[in-house]
């Protein structure tokens, strides 16, 4: 059974009321239902972690990056941690950067990801759907390079 952690970053904890017009409705315990149905559809074995804090993701991202692919929204460190980069780079696994709205449609400084030099891919724009199809690209190929 192909394994998969989806890891999500400061502030996602919040989804469901943060600035809804650019997040959307649902909550983060919605959205990873929805993604734990799928995965159980497909067979994989699905885990689920959220953290505010820098340290936390890039311990979560050791420990996750050794069993299976990764589903990463790393909100706003996605901007400017080398530390979080460094983690990816430096675990096996693929790495998928996920984006609940099109960053590129926003402010400039949100047009740069440090961390996606180093993932297999990124998805953005798509709201919650984007997880969705982060679990079909994992799943559909096994690792980056
Ligand atoms: C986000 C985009 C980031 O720029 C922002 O800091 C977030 C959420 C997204 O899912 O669209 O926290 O990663």
């Amino acid at each position: 059974m192909k394994r998969v952690t989806v890891i999500n970053g400061p502030n996602l904890n919040l989804l469901g009321t943060r600035e809804p017009e650019k997040y959307g409705n649902e909550t983060l315990d919605e959205i990873n239902g929805r993604i734990q149905a799928e995965a159980s559809r497909l067979e994989a074995e699905c885990q689920f972690f959220q953290s505010n804090s820098e340290g936390e993701l890039v311990s979560a991202i050791q420990r996750a990056g050794v069993v299976g692919g990764i589903i990463l929204n790393a909100g706003a460190y996605t901007h400017y941690s080398i530390a979080i980069r460094d983690a990816i780079a430096a675990v096996p696994s693929p790495v998928v950067e996920v984006h609940i709205s099109n960053v590129h449609a926003r402010e400039e400084f949100r047009r740069v990801s440090v961390i996606a030099p180093v993932c297999a891919g990124v998805i953005a724009g798509f709201g919650s759907y984007g997880y969705i199809l982060a679990l079909y690209a994992l799943l559909g190929r096994g690792r980056h390079e």
